[in-house]
């Protein structure tokens, strides 16, 4: 890293502006189903494709993903490593340890590493990279390949303020990127991580009504997909209450209300909270194991 990556002052608010990531160098240690839209949104943000180098089993991998993300690919996971300010870890769980162990001495001193493994703790990547190493744990979600995702920092007590910031700039076309405790991180995964699963099955089930009761598809997905995207929006935007905005839209005797007794009915609430319940509750499980 250079001085171009030292963080900035804003001069039109006095506050601390995002650092430039143009001179940053970041190694992605396995770009796949997850590894690959995190190193995309580190492009947005303003890393330089030169600058992004990937590796993954082999070389041809590691080319098929560079080129897929329009980034670099190394001919070795030392040549990635070289000279890296950021390194992110991006293989499954049960590799990430032993990948950590092996490449401990070719992580640059200074360098950040950036887990995105679920149920690794801090202080098992601590364990594993050399003692005093700056440790990051992400956790993101899907809709971060569309700059609509959520991610959620678990800081490790060796992060410099200065890196904290820089890992806050990297993700910060993600979508949101917040800092949550390692205690939190299970409630994460039922309100961010498997909710954009929850989503999913939630749009598909509507979809599939509205066909059933006569829109085309392409009506039904351009609807249901709109409108909740569209209520997500407002509650965003206005800082209304989710009960209040429903209040809102509940005329008496209309529709809406007819419709929301249904959902109460059947158990809707009740069966959304079981299902983030059950997430968080799994990834305790998986944590411990
Ligand atoms: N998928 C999700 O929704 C999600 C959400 C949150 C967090 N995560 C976390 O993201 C991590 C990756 O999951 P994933 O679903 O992205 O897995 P994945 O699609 O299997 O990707 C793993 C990548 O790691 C590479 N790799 C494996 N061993 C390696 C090694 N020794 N050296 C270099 N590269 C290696 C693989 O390379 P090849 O392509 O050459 O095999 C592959 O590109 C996991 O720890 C998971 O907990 C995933």
């Amino acid at each position: 890293m250079d001085e171009n990556t030292a963080q900035t002052q804003d001069p039109t608010s006095g506050r601390a502006a995002d650092p430039d990531l143009s001179a940053l160098q970041v190694a992605v240690i396995g770009a796949g189903n997850m590894g690959g839209p995190v190193a995309a949104t580190m492009l947005e943000a303003g890393v330089r494709p030169a600058h992004l180098r990937i590796a993954n089993t082999s070389p041809d991998s590691s080319r098929r993903a560079a080129e897929e993300l329009g980034a670099t690919a190394a001919d070795s996971r030392e040549q990635a490593l070289a000279q890296a300010d950021v390194v992110v870890l991006g293989v499954k769980p049960y590799q990430i340890l032993d990948l950590a162990a092996a490449v401990r001495e070719q992580i640059p001193a200074g360098a950040v590493v950036i887990s995105l493994a679920a149920g690794i703790t801090l202080a098992q990547l601590e364990q594993a990279l050399p003692e005093g190493a700056a440790v990051v744990r992400a956790m993101p979600n899907t809709p971060i390949s569309v700059g609509e995702g959520a991610v959620g920092l678990m800081r490790g007590s060796a992060v410099t303020d200065a890196q904290h910031q820089q890992v806050h700039a990297l993700f910060s076309r993600a979508g949101v990127a917040v800092d949550i405790t390692e205690d939190q991180v299970h409630a994460f995964i039922g309100a961010a991580g498997s909710l954009a699963g929850f989503g999913f099955a939630i749009i598909e089930a509507m979809t599939e009504e509205a066909v059933r009761q006569g829109l085309t598809r392409d009506l039904a997905d351009a609807l249901v997909q709109q409108t909740m995207r569209g209520a997500a929006t407002m509650l965003r935007e206005s800082g209304v209450h989710p009960a209040v905005a429903k209040a809102g839209v509940c005329s008496p005797g209309g529709t809406t209300a007819e419709g929301y007794a249904a959902l109460e009915r059947e158990g809707v609430r009740a069966g959304l909270a079981a299902a983030m319940a059950a997430a968080a509750r799994r990834s305790r499980e998986l944590t411990a194991d």
